[in-house]
């Protein structure tokens, strides 16, 4: 389609909801932050006791999502009815729930039109896993974001620091791995770079060297 949407997927902490709501904001663009449905799912399926073996349930709950993304200086304030959950989604048993959920087909398909319909003028910057690869197929380009597990825990470990919450670097390590393990392992939309993705290691890259270098494939590609 005419709507240009640059994808940035890879592992959890390797940068990529950082380095998108920056370019978000640089460009104007709007922003999906994938994980965020995911985790949605997870908490309201939590909330309305749904067993997390009960894979129609799940897609009930997929379907019936009622969310909101607000824009917020802090990046985005995310609402589940009228309850801010902004800091609630990112614990780490809800990354793991959402995890599971996501590793279900029938949900990731309950939430693919959903993520399809971010993409509006001017553009769309897409965080995930699978936004190249399933997604946006058509992405004008294409991102992988990667980074050493060890690096990736102790990013994950100040993020949960300036939000309140502390966690050990060896618990966050080993639930990093067993993450990526499960999604790169899972038969449906495993966590890949796509053909025609670009890999950027971020392990000793800031945040600003890896906005630059996305802008000017971005510019490049016209
Ligand atoms: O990126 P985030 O940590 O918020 O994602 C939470 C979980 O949701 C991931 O571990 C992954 O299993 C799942 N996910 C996914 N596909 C996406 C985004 C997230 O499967 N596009």
């Amino acid at each position: 389609s005419d709507i240009p949407v640059l994808t940035l997927d890879g592992p959890g902490g390797a940068g990529k909801g950082t380095i998108s709501r920056l370019l978000a904001d640089e460009l104007g663009w709007h922003l999906l932050d994938s994980g965020a449905l995911y985790r949605l799912t997870a908490l309201a399926a939590e909330r309305q006791g749904v067993d997390f073996d009960d894979e129609p349930a799940l897609v009930q709950v997929a379907r019936q999502l009622d969310i909101a993304f607000l824009p917020d200086e802090q990046g985005a304030r995310v609402l589940l009815g009228e309850d801010d959950v902004s800091r609630e989604i990112r614990q780490e048993h809800i990354g793991g729930r959402a995890s599971e959920v996501a590793s279900m087909p029938a949900v990731r398909d309950a939430l693919l039109a959903r993520q399809q319909d971010f993409a509006q003028l001017p553009g769309l910057v897409a965080d995930g896993r699978d936004m190249g690869t399933v997604v946006f197929p058509q992405a004008s380009l294409k991102i992988f974001l990667t980074a050493s597990a060890e690096e990736r825990a102790r990013r994950r470990q100040a993020q949960l620091q300036s939000t309140g919450s502390h966690a050990s670097l060896p618990d966050l390590l080993k639930e990093i791995q067993a993450r990526d393990e499960r999604d790169m392992q899972r038969s449906v939309a495993p966590l890949v770079a796509a053909r025609d993705a670009i890999t950027l290691d971020t392990t000793e890259l800031s945040i600003p060297d890896v906005v630059a270098r996305i802008g000017a494939l971005l510019a490049e590609r016209g």
